[in-house]
């Protein structure tokens, strides 16, 4: 029987300890296995090829994802370092231009200087991407919703496209989840996580994963993933689990509050543009109503604030944290220039719409009320100081 995702969430790949009964999947805490006599196949053998902890949550996801196969990472950029590695010189990757910008730093960075040429479209300009792909363009590269514009790709076109020119689409489905957006089922071959963001969900354990539901193209990952040893940890392993059981909950609340977030902000004196999918004049809204099932719950926005203006802005907010990361149950905010985008160059930034004013928030799961309660003294804060007389 196929049970739907909140069913999936709890039980697929964790069924109870059939030794001891235990409900919660064990944390199989040990590098190696007991083998019967040498040369005769074994369950396990060393923990880097394999683990009882890790293969769970790799089940789970790939029941997630509506894939067989799923590959855990010890984080989002080792998964996308698996990836690439599928890659020989000569190759091509065409890819969405705004992405995080650590998977821009290891692109242009490191794998471009192993003889692998990237090409950075405006992916939701459809005939830009036909255009990009070339016969030697072995991976499409999206991140939908993006990051930081939440800019939204349609994945069902893009991915027949590449399909067509003969490469694979890979989309990093971070922001969305599997909750909100299924891409193997719009055409996709490869859906990356950051398992450090929503699909964790606690802000306390890095993790990535990769999931496919074509054998050989698995078998090629988990070589890779093997020879490299770019693996998590059980315990790791084990917390990433326990959040993925309240995800669907978590996204559904975290979606609701960011709706309330995103309405609030678009009434702010202090904020020009905000980018919310959510927005019917949002340019990416009718595909994302098409391809999601909410519009998640990044939001980011334009502050109309000098720079000493946005500081004091930052420095006073009491509920929202200013880190790293997102997708976690504590609000957080981000200003991608100085911090999650400082990697890609100035005029890149710019050239992509990467302003020094954008601010990027992920709505956690306090109350909405509150938060905005507290991006409202931190306006009223700034407001304060314009109407302080100048000294003479
Ligand atoms: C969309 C996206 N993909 C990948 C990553 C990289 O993941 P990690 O930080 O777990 O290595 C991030 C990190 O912020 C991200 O936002």
């Amino acid at each position: 029987m196929a049970y739907r995702l909140r069913t999936r969430s709890i039980h697929a790949g964790q069924p109870n300890d059939p030794s001891t009964g235990a409900v919660a999947f064990p944390i199989y805490q040990t590098s190696t296995f007991a083998i019967e006599e040498p040369g005769k196949p074994a369950a396990f053998g060393y923990a880097r090829t394999d683990h009882p902890t890790r293969r769970a949550l790799e089940d789970c996801l790939a029941s997630l994802e509506g894939a067989e196969h799923g590959l855990a990472y010890a984080s989002g950029m080792a998964a996308i370092n698996g990836v690439l590695a599928l890659l020989r010189s000569g190759d091509r990757v065409v890819s969405t231009r705004d992405l995080y910008g650590g998977a821009w730093r290891i692109f242009t960075r490191l794998y471009a200087k192993l003889g692998i040429e990237f090409e950075f479209v405006d992916s939701t300009d459809l005939e830009a991407v036909r255009l990009a792909l070339r016969p030697e363009t072995k991976l499409l590269w999206l991140e939908t919703p993006s990051n930081p514009l939440l800019k939204i790709t349609d994945i069902a076109a893009c991915a027949a496209l590449a399909r067509a020119a003969g490469a694979l689409t890979v989309v990093d489905n971070t922001f969305a989840t599997p909750c909100l957006q299924q891409p193997l089922d719009l055409g996709a071959d490869i859906v990356l996580h950051s398992t450090t963001k929503y699909i964790n969900g606690h802000s306390d354990v890095l993790g990535g994963a990769l999931i496919v539901r074509d054998r050989a193209l698995y078998t090629d990952l988990k070589f890779f993933q093997n020879a490299v040893g770019a693996v998590p940890g059980p315990q790791d392993c084990f917390l990433i689990l326990r959040g993925i059981k309240t995800l669907p909950l978590r996204v559904r609340e975290h979606c609701a509050s960011a709706r309330v977030v995103a309405r609030y902000l678009e009434t702010s004196g202090l904020v020009g543009k905000v980018l919310y999918p959510g927005f019917p004049d949002h340019p990416g809204h009718a595909v994302a109503e098409a391809q999601m099932s909410d519009f998640g719950a990044i939001i980011s926005f334009e502050l109309d604030a000098s720079w000493e203006e946005a500081i004091a802005f930052t420095k006073s907010l009491r509920l929202w944290t200013l880190a790293e990361s997102l997708g976690g149950v504590k609000s957080l905010f981000c200003h991608p220039a100085t911090m999650t985008h400082a990697s890609v160059e100035p005029d890149v930034r710019k050239s992509v719409g990467i302003s020094d004013g954008l601010i990027r928030l992920s709505v956690g799961l306090e109350d909405p009320a509150d938060l905005i309660e507290d991006f409202e003294q931190a306006f009223e804060s700034i407001a304060a100081r314009r109407s302080v007389p100048c000294a003479v």
